[in-house]
């Protein structure tokens, strides 16, 4: 994988307290790109940056809660005033809840909706004013998921946060080819990836050991690689959309 096209660059990597994005994040950084990082846990955060024995000039580490747009503008204020604004961006933060359509919270719907669509829009929208603005190529990741292609049982409105996140890769890249930005929109899908993800989703650590146990599930390396798989593809060559599973898992 040629990556050297973007050392040097700016990325912002969403949600790097744990799991894929903290892989992603570690990726981008051994590939030489300078790497921003943010998530509620910033304590996590710096683990991340000092197991990578990197800097606080090479990883700015910013603690933000998504659900809020003011925190969301100040971030991206931040950066733009340290690195002067951002080049790549990895919209990774998600959640999901087990929060049925029948008997669901409301408040939990509201989350994944929240974080999974609302904020990957206003990230959206940031980082692609910052990519216009600087006039060299840029590129926007979503980390979308399987059940944004098909929708397993009970999980509805998490399945809905992706179907989303689909709309807006296609929305995005029509509008980024009307106006003939030179910057690529692409969208991964993966299957089970052994993280924090479903210990959240089901409010219980048996819960994640027994699905994780299975089998090989993906691990969040693998997400990583593919990450930078699809920044080194020729600019030429844009990838649309990465479905991805487990080997074993059939669903
Ligand atoms: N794991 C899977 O099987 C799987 C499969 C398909 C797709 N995905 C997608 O992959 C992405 C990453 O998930 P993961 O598996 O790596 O799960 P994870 O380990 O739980 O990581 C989720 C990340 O999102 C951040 N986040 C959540 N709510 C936030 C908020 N309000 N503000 C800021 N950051 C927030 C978390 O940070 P804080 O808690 O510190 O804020 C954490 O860093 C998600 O979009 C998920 O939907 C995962």
């Amino acid at each position: 994988m040629d990556m050297e096209r973007w050392r040097g660059r700016v990325a912002l990597v969403t949600g790097a307290s744990s799991g894929i994005g903290a892989a992603v994040a570690a990726g981008l950084y051994r590939a030489g790109l300078k790497v921003a990082v943010c998530a509620r846990r910033l304590e996590k955060l710096e683990d991340v940056r000092r197991s990578l024995d990197a800097t606080e000039e090479q990883m700015l580490c910013m603690q933000v809660d998504l659900r809020s747009e003011e925190s969301i503008l100040s971030m991206f204020e931040h950066i733009r005033k340290v690195w002067g604004g951002v080049d790549v961006l990895v919209n990774n933060a998600g959640l999901g809840h087990n929060a049925s359509l029948i008997d669901g919270d409301v408040g939990l719907w509201r989350e994944m909706l929240d974080v999974n669509v609302l904020a990957l829009c206003i990230c959206t929208q940031q980082a692609v004013q910052d990519m216009l603005r600087r006039g060299q190529e840029g590129h926007v990741i979503h980390l979308s998921s399987m059940s944004g292609h098909r929708v397993p049982k009970a999980s509805g409105v998490y399945s809905a946060s992706k179907y989303a996140v689909r709309s807006l890769t296609e929305g995005l890249r029509k509008e980024l080819r009307e106006r003939e930005a030179n910057i690529r929109i692409s969208s991964i899908s993966p299957g089970f990836v052994q993280t924090e993800f479903a210990e959240k989703y089901h409010q219980s650590k048996e819960a994640a050991e027994e699905i994780y146990g299975q089998y090989q599930t993906l691990r969040a390396e693998d997400l990583a690689e593919t990450v930078c798989f699809v920044l080194s593809a020729p600019a030429h060559m844009q990838v649309h959309d990465i479905l991805m599973r487990p080997t074993s898992q059939e669903s």
